[in-house]
């Protein structure tokens, strides 16, 4: 069955979307599928306009329907002042429906985000976490390893980190290719591919993980979240 990725976005100035664009990308070449929704604006033409905000991509509008239908989700959202912007928050707090019957619990949730100066690159991404967490979902970070060359190349200015791509310049975008397929073999590995029963099912934690196999030559070019998902999961 094929993975289906939800990419959920806000964007004002359409950078998040190039990322977005780029994401989809990366897990169509994982074999997976992909769409990018954007959340309801909610300010109007006149503010927008004061802001010089471009029209908006033409992107479907998410609902928390989608967001239960998709076996991953990668959110995607520029900074306001290191945090997320209050689109995005409206969106989430429009949610609890989801919340109450468990239904996104122990899905994987991934975040990227775009930042003007840098400021708030990594405390962006962190302030979804408790929202991902109240939902029991699961967070899957970019963390070093994928994308090792780009994150350590000091010559090019980017707002990637281990938490997440960020806009910068070029790489910024084989960065969130690397995400897409990333995040698209990590939903492939977890369990969502149905409803979640939350109260009934016992934590996926309290599954004892087996013993960290010897760190095999030929494991090496696999990404290490994908391998600790199949050992907690399978
Ligand atoms: C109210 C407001 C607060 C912002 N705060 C920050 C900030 O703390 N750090 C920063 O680097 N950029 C900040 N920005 C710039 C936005 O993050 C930047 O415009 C955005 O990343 C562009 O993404 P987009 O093109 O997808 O809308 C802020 C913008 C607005 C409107």
């Amino acid at each position: 069955m094929t993975t289906n990725i939800a990419i959920v976005i806000y964007t004002m100035y359409h950078h998040v979307a190039t990322l977005a664009e780029e994401i989809k990308k990366g897990v169509e070449a994982a074999g997976s599928t992909a769409t990018i929704y954007q959340v309801p604006e909610t300010l109007d033409d006149e503010i927008l306009g004061k802001l010089y905000a471009p029209a908006k991509p033409d992107y479907p509008i998410a609902t928390p329907e989608v967001l239960q239908a998709a076996d991953g989700i990668i959110f995607g959202f520029p900074t306001r002042f290191g945090n997320l912007p209050a689109q995005m928050k409206a969106f989430i707090d429009s949610t609890g429906g989801l919340w109450q019957e468990g239904k996104l619990h122990h899905k994987p949730a991934s975040a990227f985000i775009s930042t003007g100066t840098g400021g708030g690159r990594e405390t962006t991404i962190v302030s979804i976490l408790s929202t991902l967490t109240h939902h029991g979902m699961i967070y899957i970070p970019l963390g070093t390893i994928t994308a090792y060359a780009e994150l350590a190349d000091l010559s090019n200015v980017h707002g990637s980190s281990p938490w997440g791509v960020g806009t910068g310049q070029d790489f910024a975008i084989a960065v969130a290719k690397l995400t897409g397929k990333d995040d698209s073999k990590t939903a492939a590995a977890a369990p969502a591919k149905e409803t979640a029963k939350p109260a009934a099912k016992p934590a996926a934690a309290a599954k004892a993980p087996a013993a960290p196999s010897a760190p095999a030559k030929k494991q090496k070019k696999k990404n290490p979240l994908s391998r600790l998902f199949a050992k907690l999961f399978h």
